[in-house]
């Protein structure tokens, strides 16, 4: 089956309205007294995370880290079991605690990392998300911030791939069947 783009779903100008919505309200939640560490989920959420953080006032001490995991399945499920490629650069423990995601859609691998670093002891650990596909969520998990709900249907761009493809894109757009 071969795939092409369709419509734009979000365009670059109200994701970036947005993103600046997002930080304000992190920042609203959190306050600048403490630090905060942001973990990027790579590749996907590296292009929000660097938007995101850019938002964030100068008197805010944050600090950026990534992590990049795969959920073990059999190639079109998820099964939720979250393998670790690449893993934080420092502790978190004590720590202010920002997972940063591209897109939630059935909750199990970010349900799964949520248990690997809540076991790393942070001060607290909340979640953003850039894009929500809820009607496809097969486990519960607390979303603390989140950019979009979309419906269930693929999409491209801002970082989002299909099969490597199209994350370059500055717009998010629907991928169709040709
Ligand atoms: P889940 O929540 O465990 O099902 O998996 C979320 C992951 O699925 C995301 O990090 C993406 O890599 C991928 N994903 C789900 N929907 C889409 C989409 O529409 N476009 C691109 N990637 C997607």
């Amino acid at each position: 089956m071969s795939y092409k783009l369709g419509e734009v779903i979000l365009s670059r100008d109200t994701i970036a309205r947005r993103v600046k919505e997002l930080a304000s309200e992190i920042v609203a939640d959190n306050g600048t007294d403490n630090g905060l560490v942001v973990v990027g989920i790579l590749t996907g959420a590296s292009f929000f995370l660097t938007d995101l953080v850019r938002e964030l006032p100068e008197e805010l001490d944050a600090r950026i880290d990534f992590m990049s995991v795969a959920s073990y399945g059999d190639g079109t499920k998820t099964s939720g079991v979250v393998r670790i490629f690449h893993d934080l650069k420092s502790s978190i423990e004590g720590k202010n605690v920002i997972i940063v995601e591209d897109i939630v859609d059935t909750g199990l691998t970010l349900s799964h990392l949520l248990d690997i670093l809540k076991s790393r002891k942070p001060a607290s650990l909340k979640v953003c998300v850039l894009l929500d596909k809820y009607e496809r969520r097969q486990t519960e998990v607390k979303v603390d911030y989140c950019g979009f709900r979309i419906p269930d249907k693929f999409v491209v761009g801002y970082g989002l791939d299909c099969a490597g493809k199209w994350r370059h894109l500055k717009d998010i757009k629907y991928v169709v069947e040709e």
